[in-house]
């Protein structure tokens, strides 16, 4: 099965890391990381952008600039990669674990509004995969009961609901440039936001507490130093350029394989709500029902990497059944869609749906075979 690699440098990669290495400045000062920093808030509709040494650190910056405490808690979705929940571990508050809706793999926002409690001050939506959480019930709950929205969009570059991009829509929002990403520089991330006053106290603390304008050994608030290199801003750079064309590689792909496996029974991709107009295709998710089926989730997980087609079996347990949170610390809710996805959930990563047409038929192929 021909699946291409990732990540991909190309020339554009190496001439911009050239220009950046006969430098003297390879740190974060270079004008490349303003440069990134700039572009990218530009690209996903939001003012500012504070570029952090990877996606958990622009978590845990988004907590200590929202003013997250001890004791205050943050609703997150049950299904997500640990660092949705340990940046509010780390901030002293305490994670609330909802379920997540059957199909979308989002979080529920009626399971949402049933959460809130006395001590909640934020949620943080995950957009899973790529397609966004339902934002308008979402941001109508949030305004309703004061709520700070903190995105988690380490999946999201590019995604749209109703034409505006993610990372947009709460108080701010952050991304994850980790080898997998869409975009990436083996590690990186970013804090996104359109309030003026929170990207600076943002960049304050990822800079040494330093203040714009102010110098460089004056250090106004406790802060700590969360920035990127220029050589990681430079190969962003490259990639944020070729992301849109990317996406839309991926987009045709997966329709594709969308309508070839339409009429297999007891397989469901995820379900991409109408207001999702465009997104990173980062996941291909989908859900077996072993009865209907006629193979198990771990089954098929095994036939079609057995093929050479990579999957993922889901996740191994929700956020609160890790070891660490079953010591406490948390808060769950009734999650028994999630509890179902650990058994039933697969995803194809990014790179398969960047195969050519001709391969991606012959995945459609390969699964619909399966069946007994
Ligand atoms: C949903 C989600 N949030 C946060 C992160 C953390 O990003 P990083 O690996 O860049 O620290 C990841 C993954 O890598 C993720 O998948």
């Amino acid at each position: 099965m021909q699946i291409p690699k990732w990540p991909v440098a190309m020339e554009r990669e190496m001439r911009l890391l050239r220009e950046v290495l006969e430098g003297n400045q390879w740190g974060g000062f270079h004008e490349f990381v303003g440069r990134f920093e700039r572009n990218f808030a530009e690209f996903q509709h939001c003012a500012h952008g504070v570029s952090c040494a990877n996606g958990t650190l622009a978590l845990e910056l988004a907590m200590a600039a929202a003013g997250i405490e001890a004791g205050d808690e943050v609703i997150v979705p049950a299904i997500s990669f640990i660092s949705s929940a340990t940046a509010i571990s780390r901030a002293g508050a305490i994670p609330v674990f909802v379920d997540i809706e059957p199909y979308s793999f989002n979080i529920d926002p009626a399971r949402t509004a049933a959460a809130v409690s006395p001590k909640t001050k934020a949620i943080m939506p995950v957009h899973f995969g790529g397609p966004i959480a339902d934002m308008d019930r979402l941001m109508d709950l949030s305004r309703g009961r004061r709520l700070i929205v903190i995105e988690d969009a380490a999946h999201a570059h590019g995604s749209e609901w109703n034409g505006k991009r993610a990372g947009s829509f709460g108080l701010c929002s952050a991304f994850s440039f980790q080898n997998s990403k869409v975009m990436t520089a083996g590690e990186g991330g970013i804090l996104l936001t359109n309030d003026a006053d929170f990207a600076e106290r943002a960049r304050s603390f990822a800079n040494q507490g330093r203040a714009t304008g102010q110098g460089w050994f004056y250090h106004f608030t406790l802060g700590s130093n969360y920035r990127i290199t220029a050589l990681q801003a430079a190969v962003l750079l490259a990639q944020l350029e070729r992301l849109p064309a990317q996406i839309e590689l991926r987009r045709r792909n997966e329709e594709i394989l969308r309508k070839e496996l339409a009429d297999v029974e007891g397989l469901t991709l995820q379900k991409v709500p109408a207001q999702v107009n465009a997104h990173s295709h980062y996941l291909l998710l989908g859900r077996i029902d072993a009865a209907r089926f006629g193979l198990s989730r771990d089954e098929f997980h095994k036939a079609i990497t057995g093929r050479g087609i990579p999957c993922t079996p889901f996740y191994p347990h929700t956020l609160y059944n890790n070891p660490l949170y079953r010591q406490g610390g948390c808060r769950v809710e009734p999650c028994p869609v999630a509890e179902a996805c650990i058994h039933d959930a697969f995803w194809f990563p990014s790179r398969v749906l960047m195969a050519d047409e001709g391969t991606i038929r012959e995945i459609a192929g390969v699964i619909r075979g399966l069946r007994p």
